[in-house]
């Protein structure tokens, strides 16, 4: 994709963090975005804000990854509005961390669901209109999905799970010209797990970094396809 311009992005979780860094980075390119959310209110607020600032419309739906529907009639209200999808970036997410003695059902559940169910429900949702386009879905694994690590086991096992579903619907969905990437960052500066990101996040990448490689990867040339990238932090602090 070569000229952004009046491409359609749809972006899960585009209310704070990484995915408000990709809906700017993509509306400053001037791309129109649709945001989602569990909270209508915070993500219209958010698409407000990206609008003002960027160049592409932006538009702020509450819609839960974890309900097929919602993410069918968020893109529904996408492709009323705009006509086209080109752009999908599965990036909702929730963390909880613990010893599995302490983690509960509950928990796991929500962390499955959300993290790996979720990111199924917003590809198959979205897969009719891409292969109109020939589009683009970015999903957002983890270094977690890569390395394990004590407390992580809900969490790891959801993005175990996302970096091998998106490479195995990468190689479904290559047939059509659609491109499938999946990002697995470090640390980001975001409000994940109720963090409030501060000075002390400096060292950390930053959400406007996954905007930037996210723009920067749909430019690429369209015959090449970095399926699975890493990406983290080039300086953390020493332990
Ligand atoms: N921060 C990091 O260091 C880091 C590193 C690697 C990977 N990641 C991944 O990056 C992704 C984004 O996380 P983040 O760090 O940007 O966290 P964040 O600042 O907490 O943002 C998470 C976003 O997801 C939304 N969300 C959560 N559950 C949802 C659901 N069921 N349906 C729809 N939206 C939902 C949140 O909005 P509502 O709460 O209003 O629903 C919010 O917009 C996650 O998949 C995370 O695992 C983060």
């Amino acid at each position: 994709m070569k000229n952004l311009e009046n491409k359609v992005a749809f972006v899960t979780g585009g209310s704070k963090g990484i995915g408000y860094g990709v809906a700017a980075a993509l509306s400053s390119m001037g791309v129109r975005v649709g945001i989602t959310s569990r909270h209508r209110e915070e993500a219209e607020k958010a698409a407000k804000e990206i609008t003002k600032n960027g160049k592409g419309e932006v538009i702020g739906m509450e819609a839960d990854v974890r309900n097929f529907e919602s993410q069918q009639a968020a893109i529904k209200q996408l492709i009323d509005k705009w006509g086209q999808l080109d752009v999908v970036v599965a990036n909702a997410g929730v963390g909880h961390f613990g010893s599995i003695e302490d983690l509960t059902p509950e928990q796991w559940q929500q962390t499955i669901d959300t993290n790996l169910t979720g990111v199924f429900y917003s590809l198959k949702a979205s897969i009719p209109q891409l292969k109109k386009s020939k589009g683009y879905i970015f999903t957002i694994s983890s270094l977690a999905g890569t390395n394990f690590f004590a407390g992580g086991s809900a969490y790891n096992a959801s993005k175990f799970g996302v970096t091998g579903f998106t490479q195995a619907a990468m190689l479904d969905l290559r047939n059509y010209d659609i491109k499938v990437t999946t990002i697995m960052p470090g640390s980001v500066a975001t409000h994940f797990n109720d963090h409030s990101p501060g000075d002390e996040d400096a060292w950390k990448i930053q959400k406007e970094d996954i905007g930037e490689l996210v723009v920067d990867l749909l430019k690429m040339n369209q015959r090449a396809l970095p399926s699975k990238i890493e990406i983290r932090p080039t300086k953390p602090p020493k332990k």
